[in-house]
């Protein structure tokens, strides 16, 4: 389980209140754990999380464009890292993977890269817009 606090603020609301539902959603995940062992769960779970961040990564992108952020591509990459690995997923689906197995596997990797991510490369964002230093990512 993982708990929000306020050090996983960027101090954007938007992508804050995202960062909160996505943290949220992966806890359900997770408690759902073993119940979540149909065919349809799972593809749904998976679609909900391809949609999910792609639509955070666009408005996220989005906003270090407007800031000129200047790591946008290399943040951009690590986004289309994770994609690629949701894309994974579906392949382990498809492959017939005991389901409650594959379940686990997506809530905790999606739970660390989601914590990770945020702490280091997004978190670079807004220390970079509050103080000009540029961290490497
Ligand atoms: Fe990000």
């Amino acid at each position: 389980m993982y708990q929000w606090s306020d050090d996983y603020l960027i101090g954007e609301a938007t992508i804050d209140t995202q960062h909160k539902m996505f943290m949220q959603y992966i806890n359900d995940l997770e408690k759902a754990g073993d119940a979540i062992t149909s065919y349809s769960d799972i593809s749904a779970m998976i679609i909900f999380l391809q949609d999910y961040s792609e639509k955070h990564f666009t408005y996220e992108e989005q906003y270090m464009e407007n800031n000129n952020y200047p790591y946008l591509d290399q943040h951009r990459a690590i986004h289309h890292d994770l994609t690629k690995q949701i894309d994974g997923f579906y392949l382990r689906l498809r492959s017939h993977e005991p389901l409650p197995e594959l379940a686990k596997d997506v809530s905790k990797a999606m739970g660390e890269w989601l914590t990770n991510h945020i702490m280091t490369v997004d978190k670079a964002i807004s220390i970079y817009l509050k103080t000009g230093q540029l961290l490497e990512i």
